[in-house]
């Protein structure tokens, strides 16, 4: 350990004198011992971010150096917790030192004195490699936490392994070389966990929201920014992907929105039920929580300790998704850091350095073959809150350069209450291509199709508004008028999907299917009706209609849509 002292203090930024350190060493500082990382050395001088808050400390007092890089602890205990930024466990600073988080608190991320029981699943004698499994606990009743070798510990062969109760600092395995292994290991955040190779995304992160799902779809491992401006609906979004992605475990980052938002995380997540097996979503998460009151370099270190976590779970074999809100609060601190460091600022004062860094953490994303040779993945999904909803500033222009898929949410959709106010127009996924296969096996061979048709009458009317808002819609021939009543079909009835409600808040892809099919046959018989001389005003007013546009309601909605296509048919009797 190296001793130097404090020279300067500027807010989150201590510059200190004296000190031996290399970059990203962990650091103690001031007489209370802050936890700080060196982000820069300048000559004699070492320049710290510190994740506490600085005020109060002094010039003179000391600052130790623990030669380790910021790291995290993985292992059993990490589901269902909520940490801090840099995995500080909250309840626990919370029993400590109650609501006001007091400085220079230590607390493991694991709790120490948990037993749990561990089932080897490799025998003395055997050889393991790095990253290999040896053996599993069931953390929760939904994960079962695979026990890995350190993807940094050589391996060999295993002298001794046993099964029982163990806490996380006990040893469950021996290797030839005198290895210890424990259910835990430390891993530094910023670097990404290795794994075997990169496989193509080619299965759907499945969200349950028609929006995504269809015109949309992110892939398992996959990268999506939702920019929006203010209560646009980012946080319902995400909230919606952390309740219902198929995924096995959720990691989910909030950088310091609103104070209370993040208050209402913590307090709305341990309520949240599965929907598939009906026990606590938070038996399946990892909270990490920065209140907008926590320092800024805290919420840095947030979004890597955050994916380092699911990294871990994906080695398991798993598929994890993070839900990060709002990356603009992280770039936020990467441009208060870097001002303090008085580097050249780049674009909006933010560093030159935030598209490599946004690019770098949005690469740590993929479905890849781990060490063990199984399949797991992380997809990333990063809301972006852009100052005044203006697209064009720098995060969200760097996060749309590395993002594959884009949900750009539009405030006079939410003005309207058209929720998820995604716009249509303007959202893309660059993964639609390499998912058709999986969607024509899995659910209809009909479904790109399906969803083609129902973009390009979408197109078609955002074409024919501009028409109408010239000329009035009376001037279009009958059969324009009409698509424009299938296209409101179509926007009420499928895109239209609230958060809230109990039975549409998820919406499975088979019963996207059968409304996208629906909406189909309903768009043949008004076309027949209109070539049979119907007026346009007849078709939509029909008889039926309205339990067809309400069948999305129903818990057997397949029923009621087909007999009210039913009614349908014979009211225009076609
Ligand atoms: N899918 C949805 N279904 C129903 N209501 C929604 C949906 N999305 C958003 N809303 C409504 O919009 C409101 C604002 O959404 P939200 O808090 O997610 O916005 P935000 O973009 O995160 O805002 P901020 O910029 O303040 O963080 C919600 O309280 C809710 O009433
Ligand atoms: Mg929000």
């Amino acid at each position: 350990m190296e001793v130097g002292e404090i020279y300067r203090i500027s807010g989150p930024l201590v510059v200190a004198e004296g000190l031996k350190a290399r970059m990203y060493d962990l650091v103690k500082v001031g007489e209370e011992g802050l936890m700080g990382e060196v982000v820069g050395l300048a000559g004699e001088r070492v320049l710290i971010q510190v994740y506490e808050d600085t005020s109060g400390i002094k010039p003179g007092e000391k600052v130790v150096n623990t030669g380790m890089p910021l790291s995290v602890e993985l292992g059993p205990g990490l589901i269902g917790n909520i940490y801090d930024g840099v995995q500080r466990p909250l309840p626990v600073l919370k029993e400590k030192a109650g609501d006001f988080i007091t400085r220079g608190l230590e607390a493991f991320a694991l709790d120490r004195k948990k037993k749990w029981e561990f089932k080897p699943t490799v025998k003395k004698g055997e050889k393991v490699k790095p990253g290999e499994i040896i053996g599993k606990v069931q953390e929760s009743p939904m994960v079962e936490h695979r026990i890995l070798v350190p993807p940094n510990v050589k391996g060999g062969e295993i002298r001794e392994i046993y099964e029982g109760s163990f806490t996380v600092e006990e040893t469950i395995a021996v290797l030839a070389d005198e290895t210890e292994l424990k259910l835990y290991h430390k891993w530094p955040v910023r670097i990404p966990r290795p794994y075997l190779e990169k496989l193509p995304p080619v299965v759907p992160l499945i969200t349950g929201q028609r929006i995504f799902d269809t015109f949309f779809p992110i892939a398992k491992g996959g990268t999506a920014a939702i920019p929006g401006p203010f209560g646009s609906g980012k946080t319902v979004m995400q909230h919606q992907l952390a309740k219902w992605s198929d995924a096995n475990v959720i990691v989910y980052i909030g950088c310091g929105e609103r104070g209370n938002e993040m208050t209402e995380v913590l307090e709305e997540f341990p309520e949240l039920e599965d929907p598939r097996t009906g026990r606590p979503l938070m038996e399946r998460t990892v909270l990490v929580a920065n209140t907008s009151n926590m320092p800024v370099a805290a919420r840095e270190a947030s979004v890597y300790t955050g994916i380092t976590m699911a990294e871990y779970f994906r080695d398991m074999g798993y598929d994890v998704a993070i839900q990060a809100d709002s990356t603009s609060r992280w770039a936020e601190a990467m441009r208060e850091i870097s001002g303090r460091l008085e580097e050249m600022p780049g674009e909006e004062g933010y560093p030159a350095y935030l598209a490599s860094r946004l690019a770098e953490f949005y690469e740590r994303a993929g479905r890849v073959k781990t060490l063990s040779g199984l399949i797991g993945s992380v997809s990333v999904v990063g809301a972006v809150s852009p100052p005044g909803g203006d697209f064009s500033e720098p995060v969200t222009q760097n996060t749309l350069r590395i993002v594959k898929a884009f949900w750009g949410l539009d405030a006079k959709l939410a003005g309207r209450r058209h929720f998820p106010a995604i716009n249509w127009l303007i959202s893309y996924s660059l993964y639609i291509d390499t998912l058709n296969d999986w969607f024509k096996n899995n659910v209809s061979e009909e479904w790109p199709e399906l969803r083609r048709w129902m973009m390009e009458v979408l197109q078609e009317e955002a074409n024919l508004q501009e028409i109408v808002q010239l000329v009035g819609s009376d001037a279009l021939p009958e059969s324009q008028r009409l698509l424009l009543e299938v296209a409101r079909i179509i926007k009420d009835f499928y895109l239209i999907q609230y958060a809230y409600h109990e039975v549409d808040s998820y919406c499975s892809p088979q019963k996207q299917y059968d409304m996208m099919k629906a909406i189909k046959r309903l768009n043949e018989m008004f076309y027949k009706a209109l070539e049979s001389g119907k007026s346009v005003e007849e078709i939509i007013n029909v008889d039926g209609i309205v339990e067809f546009l309400k069948s999305k309601y129903e818990k057997d909605y397949k029923s009621v849509l087909e007999a009210s296509l039913e009614k349908i048919k014979k009211n225009l009797g076609v």
